[in-house]
């Protein structure tokens, strides 16, 4: 459904500071419902900018690429020059990236503010008075004051600068509906006049094209914090069944009958109830990471061990993958060549980030596997990734050639094109027996079963010609 312009808001010129997968969908989004307003991007990564304004967009997301065609050059503009365009901005987004600190003070938890202080830090040498700053970056909670503190420190006398949190909650794969139709609008905001009114200047942009009751107008620490929440649930909710996967893999219960049981109860719900081999991604681990690192600085340490376990259960859950393959492949996967299905951290994006992928294959080249990696989008992340320690890998486009040759096959990304395979054909060319885990449960374990191989999915029992591990009592 699309709307028209419903509000004429002195907002006219805004800048988000980030190219990434969040700066570049939400604005060409925002571009394309506001016809009315002019939107640059910027960023310090030259070829980022180059790629937003080539053919081959840097990220990959259904529909994107299509809205960046109808809008680019006429309401979306893509620059480096950072201050020129500071200079110009009525509204400023900052979609820089916070990841979780790798050194010094906080080192795996805290998140990395080096570049949310050093975009302030910019804002504040070129900006104009009455600029309003929203912070759409996951942070930590009062980085708004941060923010408002180096923007109001001396060399802005006389200079009047909102800063907002306005934190996005869209999911890659599906990032141009959620940005279109999104669940809700966080804005924060200190609850004094300026305030209130930077508050509704960012709420009249919205609503260009979402509705008003899903506009949600709060404090500006409930913003952030709300922000660290939502990913903390979600990622415990995966957590929580992939937990219970282990208990259905010891007593013949069934995952998915489970997960299905429990969600037509409305207080629970379905969704996030799939189990598999772990949540990746660059934020869910980070952020909950940085929840724990904050409640450990106000000493509540007690919360902080609540949800550091969400993190732990994740570890063990692709630990308890490896270990599985290891032990049903003869306990020795050592020269065999394994296929795997699927690099990216979900399905309709090129992002691995955090992939379990990742981890999962670095064990397997540890204990002496050959791999050959395959994946519609993520390949050259892959690679990447896997810089320096894959000399016994090889990158596949072509699933029929990765796993020709193959003692198992590992379905680690969800890909819809991997149920429509010809599993014959790939049977006729692998060794024998021929492994299938399914760290996704993608595909009917019966039908894979009929065929030849012996199947092992995530929290259901394995199917087969030759059950080697009786994980069940039943
Ligand atoms: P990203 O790494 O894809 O993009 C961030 C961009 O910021 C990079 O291109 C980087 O070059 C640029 N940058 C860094 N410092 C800069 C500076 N000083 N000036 C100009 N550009 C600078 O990150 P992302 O995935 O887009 O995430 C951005 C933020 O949004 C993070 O805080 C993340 O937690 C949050 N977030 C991400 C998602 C997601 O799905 N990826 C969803 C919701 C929220
Ligand atoms: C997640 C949130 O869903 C977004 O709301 C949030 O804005 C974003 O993080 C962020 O802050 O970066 P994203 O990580 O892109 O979005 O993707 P999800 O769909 O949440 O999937 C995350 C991981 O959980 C994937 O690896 C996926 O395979 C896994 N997952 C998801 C499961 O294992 N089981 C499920 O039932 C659902």
């Amino acid at each position: 459904m699309r709307k028209g312009s419903r509000k004429d808001s002195q907002v006219k010129n805004i800048l988000c500071i980030g190219a990434g997968y969040v700066g570049g969908p939400s604005m060409a989004v925002l571009a394309d419902r506001s016809p009315d307003k002019k939107v640059t991007v910027v960023d310090v990564h030259a070829g980022k900018i180059r790629a937003w304004k080539g053919a081959n967009l840097p990220i990959f997301e259904p529909g994107l690429d299509k809205i960046v065609k109808r809008t680019r050059g006429k309401n979306l503009f893509f620059s480096t020059d950072i201050p020129g365009e500071i200079k110009k901005a009525d509204m400023i987004f900052v979609c820089v990236n916070t990841p979780t600190k790798a050194f010094g003070h906080g080192a795996g938890y805290a998140s990395d503010m080096q570049y949310v202080e050093k975009t302030a830090r910019m804002i504040l040498q070129h900006a104009r008075s009455e600029t309003i700053v929203v912070e759409k970056s996951t942070v930590p909670v009062r980085t708004a004051q941060a923010i408002e503190r180096i923007l109001r420190s001396g060399a802005t006398e006389g200079k009047q600068i909102e800063v907002l949190s306005n934190p996005e909650f869209l999911a890659e794969g599906t990032a141009v509906r959620d940005l279109e139709e999104p669940d809700r609008v966080l804005i924060g905001s200190r609850e004094t006049r300026s305030g209130k009114k930077a508050r509704r200047a960012l709420a009249d942009v919205y609503e260009q094209w979402v509705d008003r009751e899903r506009i949600v107008e709060t404090n500006t620490w409930s913003s952030e914090l709300s922000k660290l929440t939502a990913n903390a649930f979600l990622a415990q909710r995966i957590s929580s069944i992939n937990s219970i996967s282990a208990l259905c893999e010891k007593t013949g219960a069934n995952i998915e009958e489970v997960s299905r049981a429990i969600g037509m109860d409305e207080r629970i719900g379905q969704k996030f109830l799939r189990a598999g081999v772990g949540f990746g991604g660059s934020c869910f681990q980070k952020d909950i990471l940085s929840l724990v690192y904050l409640c450990r600085s106000y000493g509540l340490n007690e919360v902080a061990d609540y949800w550091e376990s969400v993190v732990g259960i994740n570890e063990y859950q692709k630990r308890r993958f490896v270990q599985n393959i290891i032990e049903h492949m003869f306990h020795t996967v050592t020269d065999k060549r394994i296929a795997v299905l699927g690099f990216a951290f979900k399905p309709d994006t090129g992002d691995t980030r955090e992939a379990p992928a990742v981890y999962i294959c670095k064990r397997l080249l540890e204990e002496g596997a050959r791999l050959s990696i395959t994946d519609p989008k993520a390949l050259e992340n892959a690679r990447t990734d896997l810089e320096g320690i894959d000399q016994d890998v090889t990158y596949e486009r072509n699933v029929y050639k990765a796993a020709k040759g193959a003692h198992a096959l590992l379905v680690l990304t969800e890909w819809k094109e991997y149920q429509a395979l010809d599993f014959q054909r790939i049977f006729k060319g692998m060794e024998k027996p021929a492994f299938v885990f399914d760290g996704r449960n993608l595909l009917d374990p019966a039908v894979l079963a009929k065929i030849g191989f012996h199947v092992v999915p995530v929290g259901k029992q394995e199917k087969g010609t030759f059950p080697l591990i009786d994980r069940s009592e039943s």
